[in-house]
């Protein structure tokens, strides 16, 4: 399988996002959320593992005084398919009681990871609680949730790269892959 992707992604073919297109947008919501989030010292929380790029990308074109955190969740039982079940495995370290919390996500796909996030942070009692997530496969949506800035809207395939792993491969690719798994 790794063989078939790495054939995949030597072709020019597979690029579904180029990273010219992701710096574009990054730059756009890094803008509208320093516009909304105006004289505020938001939390931004980075889901570990797969928005460690975006975040690092985004958190640069947010022109705020930031506080910076992680957290890791596992939703997957295997590399591509979902066990339903999220488990946290790393809690942010800040109190995010009476902040205003952005969660950074890499994608959606059935959006169980959002929904489970969102009930577990609010026990918190931030003051605001927001999700930003680069990508978004609507097709794929099994609950329904709420994501309050998304990056863009794609098929239901699997993507590679920017982050996105297979197996924990292919995270470190600089555009954002289309792949047959
Ligand atoms: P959800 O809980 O089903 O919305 O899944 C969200 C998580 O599944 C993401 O944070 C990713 O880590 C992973 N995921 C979903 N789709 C893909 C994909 O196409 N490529 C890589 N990881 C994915
Ligand atoms: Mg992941």
């Amino acid at each position: 399988m790794i063989e078939l992707i790495s054939q995949q992604i030597k072709t020019a073919d597979s690029i579904l996002l180029s990273r010219q297109q992701i710096k574009k947008r990054v730059m756009e919501l890094g803008s509208q959320i320093t516009r909304d989030y105006n004289k505020k010292n938001p939390v931004l929380i980075c889901v570990l593992n797969g928005s460690f790029l975006f975040f690092a990308d985004l958190v640069r074109e947010i022109k705020l005084d930031c506080e910076i955190d992680f957290l890791k969740i596992s939703s997957y039982g295997n590399a591509h398919s979902s066990s339903g079940e999220v488990k946290v495995h790393k809690e942010p370290d800040c109190r995010l009681n009476g902040k205003d919390v952005l969660v950074i996500e890499d994608i959606i796909d059935s959006g169980l990871s959002v929904v489970y996030l969102r009930k577990w942070l609010s026990k918190q009692t931030p003051k605001s609680l927001k999700f930003i997530s680069l990508l978004i496969k609507d097709e794929a949506a099994s609950v329904e949730y709420k994501c309050e800035y998304e990056g863009f809207h794609i098929p239901n395939e699997f993507v590679i790269g920017y982050g996105l792993d297979y197996a924990q491969r292919f995270r470190a690719l600089p555009d954002i892959h289309s792949i047959k798994v």
